[in-house]
């Protein structure tokens, strides 16, 4: 907000402020609310009264007047004074209609601490702050001195009285008496009640009149009842005789003056209203300053000499209040327009005051609109740089869109050939279910045959196991081996139950003959085979004493081509194998070993030297071999028993590991040597361990078949002849 702006509306507030404070300044004031019980309103002796009391409160604007007319009736008014005791008022004006009868009332306003002026009428106690009116008895004496010195201290008077029970009716009688008694021969009758109004004064005055028609003088309590006694005196003839007094005295047209005037009555005594006075008391009191309890006010008796000058004087009088009336009008008037202008001038700085503020509003909203454009005009360059971005997001989800047309297309084409797919899949899966149930027709098929030849197997098994039986009788048993060796280790593991490898053994003459032989194929074929090579062997060696191991094997291999006809089956079986002599020397005290070897090799370990015996290349069988094949004798003096002979077939070294790595024939020659220092039952336990160390659970592919001998002079020579 700029300055200037700031400094126009603290100004504006300021004169605002200054403004509403002149109006206030009075409010400053203590404020009373004063209230008027009047006992009528409907005469224009009391009409005066209030009139006069409104005149003198403009002087007191703090006031706040409040009045209650009981229209002649008592319980109205006590009401009407208890009703303005139940609210907030500061002070309680009263003409009691009667004094008996409004005391409790009165009483009651002035124990409560509300102070209580009495106006024109009093009431029968002393429980009152203040009254202002007239001296009634003082008058009532003016009036009865007036009228017997008018009649000359002679005569007949008879007096119309105000309401039975109200104050001024009894004073200004108690007075009247008074006065006249002092006339010896005045004579005063009082019978007649006018209740202070000139048609019951009237009717009164009727029902007595014949009866008091030698009457001097009427002397009324008031001058509306003097006017009724005129009437009726006029009626009866009596107007000229009847000298009439009244009270009140009041001006204008109808008022006592004119009547007087109008010679309707003789004379009338002033008797004040006290309007004025009585406002002016009562701001005293209010204001907690002196004040005389009883204010009487000034009367005196005006006949038709006065009457002349008073009514000028009043005339006037009524004139300037007219006057002042129509002043009052017109300053009412001048302060409504006063008022008006002032609030037209508020509700001007007002209005000015809101343009100013929403001019205010509107160069701050106009500024918060510029900021807004500002940020508009940034987001619109930023809307415009995305749309630019969309624009290119939307040809590449163009491209990609058209891209992804073609996929779909192309999905559309591989849906196609899937549902195609699919019910060939279909026709599959009903050919699968037919598969199925034959499958499981063949499964239970297979399962009826797998328990036939699960049978059979045990069949075959317990035959093959009876066989292995048989087949063992060919191989030297312990005792055997023990009169020949030193020491011999025999690892023998088919592959099945009864096996192609086998070993033979047979010692005569000091001379010992040891086969190994590893037969073509396995199981029971290989086991034929063997039963065939031993047979063979046993007839050569033993009944046709072929001695020499190379004759011995050139004759098997004839004996095994012809046993088996393979030169017309052209079955091409037969064996590898090595026979070794072992023949103790006499006269050396060594062993002589001879070996011919069908494909195998023999090993002899002494003292960790290894000599290796190759056997020849050719195998023992078979038609390819025509004629007679040839094997080399090869022989060596072992030097003493400490060597050790390790005769094998080629399974232990074709063992095979789980990666299909055979054992070795150089690793089982090193394995050999090294362990060759120990005992032969210790090594067949090293070769053991290292051989199912080396295959696992491998499965065997062939037989094995490792065999160790130490040979021993002695042994040999303890074979007899
Ligand atoms: C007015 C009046 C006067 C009289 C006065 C007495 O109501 O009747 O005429 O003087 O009351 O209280």
């Amino acid at each position: 907000m700029p300055h200037s702006s700031l400094f126009k509306l603290i100004l504006l507030v300021n004169c605002l402020c200054m403004l509403i404070g002149i109006t206030s300044c009075n409010t400053r004031e203590q404020k009373f609310v004063i209230a008027f019980s009047q006992c009528t309103n409907e005469d224009e002796w009391r009409r005066n009264m209030r009139r006069e009391m409104e005149r003198e409160l403009i002087f007191y604007p703090e006031v706040t007047f409040i009045f209650e007319n009981a229209h002649n009736n008592l319980e109205e008014q006590i009401s009407d004074i208890e009703k303005l005791l139940e609210g907030t008022i500061d002070l309680l004006i009263v003409s009691p209609l009667e004094a008996r009868a409004l005391t409790p009332a009165i009483e009651k306003a002035f124990d409560q601490g509300i102070p209580v002026l009495l106006v024109d009428r009093k009431v029968n106690s002393d429980k009152f702050t203040a009254y202002v009116g007239g001296d009634n008895q003082a008058i009532g004496r003016q009036a009865g001195h007036y009228l017997a010195k008018l009649l000359n201290k002679k005569g007949h008077i008879l007096e119309v009285s105000g309401l039975l029970g109200s104050s001024p009716s009894l004073e200004r009688h108690a007075g009247f008496i008074e006065a006249t008694s002092k006339y010896p021969d005045i004579v005063v009758s009082k019978e007649i009640y006018g209740d202070w109004d000139k048609e019951p004064a009237k009717r009164a005055l009727e029902k007595v009149i014949e009866k008091y028609e030698n009457i001097d003088a009427i002397f009324a309590h008031n001058d509306v009842m003097a006017l009724g006694a005129y009437e009726i005196c006029k009626k009866h003839g009596l107007a000229d005789k009847v000298k009439i007094v009244g009270i009140d005295a009041l001006p204008g047209k109808s008022g006592g003056i004119q009547m007087v005037l109008d010679r309707k009555l003789e004379a009338t005594f002033l008797y004040p209203t006290g309007g004025e006075e009585a406002i002016r008391t009562a701001m005293k009191i209010l204001r907690k300053q002196a004040f005389p309890k009883i204010d009487f006010l000034p009367s005196l008796g005006i006949n038709y000499d006065d009457a002349l000058v008073w009514k000028n004087q009043t005339d006037k009088i009524l004139n300037e209040e007219k006057v002042i009336a129509l002043k009052e009008h017109r300053l009412a008037k001048d302060q409504a327009l006063f008022n008006y202008f002032t609030l037209l001038v508020i509700a001007l700085f007002v209005v000015i005051a809101l343009i100013l503020v929403v001019l205010f509003q509107n160069a701050r909203k106009k500024r918060q609109l510029q900021r807004y454009a500002d940020k508009v005009a940034e987001h619109n360059n930023e809307l415009e740089e995305h749309t630019t971005e969309l624009e290119n997001t939307q040809h590449e989800l163009e491209h990609r869109n058209e891209e992804l047309e073609a996929q779909q297309e192309e999905l559309s084409r591989h849906m196609e050939e899937i549902l195609t797919l699919q019910e060939h899949m279909e026709q599959k899966q009903v050919q699968i279910e037919k598969t199925n149930q034959d499958l499981e027709h063949q499964k239970i098929t297979l399962e009826e045959l797998y328990s036939k030849l699960k049978r059979r197997n045990t069949a075959i098994t317990d035959s093959l196991r009876y066989a292995k039986g048989i087949q063992q009788t060919i191989f030297p048993n312990e005792k055997e081996l023990k009169q020949v060796f030193q020491e011999h280790l025999i690892i023998y593991q088919p592959k099945a139950i009864v096996s192609g490898d086998f070993y033979w053994m047979y010692q005569q003459n000091h001379q010992a003959f040891f086969v190994v032989a590893d037969c073509t194929g396995h199981g029971v074929p290989g086991a034929f085979m063997s039963i065939i090579g031993y047979s063979l062997l046993k007839e050569i060696v033993v009944l046709k004493k072929i001695r020499q191991p190379h004759h011995i094997l050139s004759m098997l291999h004839k004996e095994v081509v012809r046993t088996l006809k393979q030169l017309e089956s052209k079955i091409d079986d037969g064996m590898d194998i090595v026979v070794i002599t072992l023949e103790a020397l006499k006269g050396v005290g060594k062993i002589n070993l001879q070996f011919s070897g069908a494909k195998n090799e023999l090993v002899y370990v002494n003292n960790q030297e290894i000599v290796v015996l190759k056997g020849d290349r050719q195998s023992i069988g078979g038609y390819s071999v025509n004629g007679k094949p040839t094997f080399k004798l090869r022989q060596m003096t072992l030097e003493d028993d400490q060597g050790v002979i390790y005769l094998f077939t080629d399974g232990f070294a074709d063992t095979p590991n789980r990666r299909r790595k055979s054992f070795g024939s150089r690793k089982l020659k090193t394995m050999i040597v090294d362990s060759a220092r120990l005992p032969l039952t210790q090594q067949q336990n090293v070769f053991t361990e290292a051989l199912e160390a080396h295959a696992q659970d491998t499965p065997k592919r062939d037989d094995i078949t490792l065999i160790g001998l130490k040979p021993s002079f002695d042994l040999l020579m303890d074979q007899g002849e």
